[in-house]
């Protein structure tokens, strides 16, 4: 056993899939979850493909004393990642307090309780959305960050900035913020995946919900953009990858394997996609129709963006692998599971 990790929002799309990758590691987990976007069947889906049920508390870290206990509970959490956090862009412009509330106090408690218990490193989950619209492209992590457009994307630059302040007012602890491009697709297991929450507001839940004949229609958001087939273009990522690197993230910071005490690492492909080619390559791949019509942009959409993932594939030892055929079997298979 390397070690107990406690992974907040363990329960959640990418965080269920970094548990299975931390468990295979040989790493100890400790998922705390509070559910509200989540079901706990997921922590079955885990236990079916790595053969062990991580420790599981229904604990919001918004609420600190509860919190305290986790930590009491389980001496020698070594590192903790932490996904727990309000993710919807559309509802965070109508619900901003509620966002702020849980997104920034979460980490905060966590950040103050780190020193108390000794807990040696956190890597954050953060998102490509800090830097807006990039001039250059692929983007890398030395480009400028720019306003957010949403609270969401806000909460996560905040959330940078508490990390980025602490350790430069001399925390002890070490941290790794990952800034994830757009993650799709599920475990190829289909035991565990994303679960839909209402309507799917992410492009590729609502594809293979309409694949599937729960939505009549995939409205594609524009095409009239600056881009060769004028839709938006994204950096589509499998989720597994993705997972991955968490693992190496972790192993870095607790194995002292850097000098750095806060470091930053994109998480792509370095390929750019449009959505109307994704619609293509999903057809491809599972040989299903996706009945799709164009409607007008979204607002606060970006029109391109995709990673230049460099420092993750050198310094990380980090690449994504999967094809985006696979990728997109992979979150059909998912639906067809759910059905
Ligand atoms: C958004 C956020 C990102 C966040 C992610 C997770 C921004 C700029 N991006 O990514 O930070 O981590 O959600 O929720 O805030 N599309 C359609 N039809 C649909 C749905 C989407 O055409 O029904 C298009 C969109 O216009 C976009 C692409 O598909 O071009 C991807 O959209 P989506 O999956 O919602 O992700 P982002 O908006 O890129």
């Amino acid at each position: 056993m390397k070690g107990r990790i406690l992974v907040t929002g363990g329960a959640g799309y990418i965080g269920s899939h970094t548990t299975v990758e931390l468990q295979n590691a040989g790493y100890e987990v400790i998922i705390v979850d509070n559910l509200s976007n989540s079901k706990v069947e997921i922590i079955d889906g885990i236990e079916k493909i790595t053969g062990i049920r991580p420790a599981f508390e229904q604990v919001d870290c918004v609420n600190k004393a509860v919190l305290t206990t986790v930590f009491k509970k389980y001496p020698d959490i070594k590192g903790i990642i932490h996904f727990a956090a309000s993710k919807a862009v559309g509802e965070s412009v109508h619900k901003p307090l509620l966002y702020y509330r849980n997104n920034l106090v979460s980490l905060l408690n966590l950040l103050e309780l780190m020193p108390e218990y000794d807990v040696k490193g956190i890597v954050f989950s953060s998102s490509c959305t800090v830097y807006g619209q990039p001039e250059r492209l692929p983007v890398d992590e030395t480009a400028p960050i720019q306003p957010a457009l949403s609270p969401y994307g806000n909460t996560k630059q905040i959330n940078e900035e508490f990390i980025r302040d602490a350790i430069h007012a001399g925390a002890s602890y070490k941290s790794i913020i990952l800034r994830y491009f757009n993650p799709i697709g599920a475990h190829p297991s289909a035991e565990i995946g994303e679960l839909p929450n209402g309507v799917p507001q992410n492009l590729v839940p609502f594809l293979t919900q309409t694949a599937i004949g729960i939505r009549k229609e995939l409205s594609v958001f524009g095409n009239d953009y600056n881009t060769p087939d004028g839709s938006c273009i994204r950096d589509y990522i499998n989720v597994v990858d993705l997972a991955k690197a968490h693992v190496v993230a972790i192993e870095r910071m607790l194995e002292n394997r850097s000098d750095e005490q806060l470091e930053y690492f994109n998480l792509g492909t370095g390929k750019g996609l449009s959505v109307l080619q994704l619609i293509n390559s999903f057809e491809q791949a599972t040989g299903v129709k996706v009945p799709h019509k164009i409607v007008g942009r979204r607002e606060g959409d970006i029109e391109k963006i995709w990673a230049n993932p460099r420092r993750a594939n050198e310094v990380l030892g980090w690449t994504a692998k999967e094809t985006i055929e696979d990728t997109l079997r992979s979150a059909w298979n998912w639906q067809l599971k759910l059905k």
